[in-house]
């Protein structure tokens, strides 16, 4: 599907929604008070997500302007695209079909020639047995012991994800069994977490799609030697077959490696990097939840796919969602976005949606090689609630700055602890809903002198409001529901991606930075050419750094 994108600012839903912007005065105490069916009229279900838009900087006439948009770029003929397999990922001339990891069994898309469902299928058992194995302690170590620990080696997508869900999942986590991830290639991130690690019941996943990413293949190499340090005396090679495994896209690489490919699990350059947890990149959290849990996870993304794929627009809540940000980022001036979980165990979400979002989003063209037209991307970034509450929700509640932010809490937490007779979730959730409620109607100035202020602070005690917020909430964090919020994530930032223009699905800026990396490594060894390629800034902080090091 190489077609030329619709230009966005071409489009009559775009003037429509500049017009609608420009006298705009956004009143949701007002909007609340006029419209009691305001909360009804803006609160969606996606499977077990419930999805609350009402504090939204959003009107009827903005809301049908968006929808409207989206027709008019095509949103939902590219997304139909993207499930059917078509080549949307122009610039690598690739499917998109991370959805396709989650089609169940008995579904079938061919692909190039190809039913995916099978191959996917038939990997997914290869890695359940495989988990099962290490769960159940029939495959052991060099020493016949059982593993103990699991350590998934990867960076970006090939570890944020499994990271973010094995911290998700907790409660789900089978005893006696951990998992560890190493992904800087900064030595202290190997050192710290093979630090009190027994190399006889260490197990290492070395994940990567390309198997070509330098980090960990380094730290693969770093872990090899420290196994086999470990395990002198044993055959190097058994070694190496009973403590290390692979995911990969690169089978050959991975011989080339050393690890036998018996030992590895494939995907395909169809998944993206940053939309591969469900694929077997997710076999670390596999080994830790099992694979009926894993396949929980799978229907939870597979549920919202289905709701993407089939409701009407003006229900579609990742289409929403992503509307919603091309409204708040193209017209109303954000240029950030908080992401806000009162969820403790949802701690790494944020940085998960990172690459998630700005690794797809991040971009200057169009998939057609032009110019874009807009503003693209937003930045992702948040912490749980309520810790941010006393680090930064400051700026977002009188600051200058327009952020909208989703605030995501779960019904039923893992653990329920009681202070006396407090209910502490109840104490939590109580924060969510003060801070949406904060944020959407603020504090006036007669509220303010009500309570009695000196005049001179009053100022500073008002609170603005008609700060957007969307409410996600669901019954509990299971397995379904962590894959229902991100593939919640993954679709509104393709409905983003098409408004834009965008290939959401290349990374060709992470390309410089990686080969550049080869070329200062040698000048900061010592090679007096390499050196004098660098730029004077980087040849005085190489001087710097050699002065300084003294080990
Ligand atoms: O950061 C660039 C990137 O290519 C990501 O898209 C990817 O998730 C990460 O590097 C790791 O790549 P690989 O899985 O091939 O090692």
């Amino acid at each position: 599907m190489t077609d030329s994108p619709v230009d966005p600012v071409s489009t009559a839903a775009w003037a429509r929604l500049r017009a609608l912007a420009e006298g705009f005065a956004p009143d949701l105490r007002r909007w609340f008070a006029d419209d009691p069916d305001r909360v009804a009229r803006l609160t969606f279900s996606a499977a077990d997500l419930h999805v609350d838009l009402s504090k939204s900087l959003l009107d009827g006439e903005v809301l049908d302007a968006l929808l409207a948009l989206a027709d008019e770029v095509g949103v939902e003929a590219r997304r139909d695209a993207m499930f059917r397999g078509e080549h949307i990922n122009v610039t690598e001339d690739r499917a998109v079909l991370h959805t396709a990891l989650r089609l169940p069994r008995d579904a079938s898309l061919e692909v190039d020639g190809q039913d995916v469902v099978t191959d996917v299928h038939d990997v997914l058992e290869r890695v359940y047995a495989f988990a099962e194995k290490v769960r159940t302690g029939a495959w052991t170590g060099v020493t016949g012991q059982r593993i103990h620990t699991v350590v998934n080696i990867g960076i970006g997508g090939s570890d944020l994800g499994p990271v973010m869900a094995y911290e998700a999942l907790t409660p789900y986590r089978q005893d006696g069994l951990e998992c560890r991830f190493i992904s800087n290639i900064d030595p202290t991130d190997a050192a710290t977490t093979l630090a009190g690690l027994d190399p006889a019941t260490t197990l290492f996943i070395v994940s990567s799609k390309t198997f070509g990413t330098l980090e960990t293949l380094t730290n693969a190499r770093l872990c090899k030697a420290w196994l086999l340090d470990g395990l002198a005396g044993h055959d190097a090679a058994d070694a190496v077959a009973r403590h290390f495994v692979a995911v990969s896209t690169a089978l050959d690489k991975v011989a080339e490696f050393g690890i036998d490919p018996a030992n590895a699990f494939g995907f395909w350059d169809w998944v993206g990097g940053r939309y591969s947890m469900d694929s077997a990149i997710g076999t670390s959290l596999v080994v830790a939840i099992g694979p009926e849990r894993f396949g929980e996870l799978l229907a939870g993304f597979h549920a919202i796919d289905e709701h993407f794929r089939t409701t009407e627009a003006a229900r579609n809540v990742p289409l929403l969602m992503g509307l919603l940000n091309v409204w708040y980022t193209n017209f109303l001036g954000a240029e950030s976005h908080a992401v806000l979980p009162y969820a403790q165990l949802l701690h790494r979400f944020p940085a998960y949606l990172q690459q998630l979002t700005m690794e797809s989003n991040g971009k200057g063209v169009r998939w057609d090689g032009s110019p874009v037209t807009t503003g693209t991307g937003e930045i992702f970034w948040g912490e749980p609630g309520t810790n941010g509450q006393h680090a930064f929700y400051q700026l977002i509640h009188q600051g200058t700055r327009l952020i909208p932010a989703d605030f995501i809490a779960v019904a039923n937490p893992p653990y329920d602890l009681k202070d006396g007779a407090t209910d502490v979730h109840e104490l939590f959730l109580a924060n969510f809903l003060a801070q949406t409620s904060a944020l959407a109607f603020g504090k006036t100035a007669e509220e303010v002198r009500a309570e009695g202020t000196d005049e001179a602070v009053v100022p500073a005690r008002v609170f603005p409001g008609n700060r957007p917020t969307t409410s996600i909430m669901a019954p509990e964090l299971s397995p379904s529901v962590l894959g229902q919020l991100v593939a919640l994530y993954e679709h509104l930032t393709f409905v983003q991606g098409v408004v834009w223009g965008i290939d959401s699905f290349d990374q060709w800026g992470v390309e410089l930075g990686k080969q550049l990396a080869q070329k200062v490594g040698p000048a900061i060894a010592g090679d007096e050419d390499a050196l004098a390629a660098q730029d004077p800034s980087t040849r005085a902080l190489i001087a710097y750094y050699q002065e300084q090091r003294t080990r």
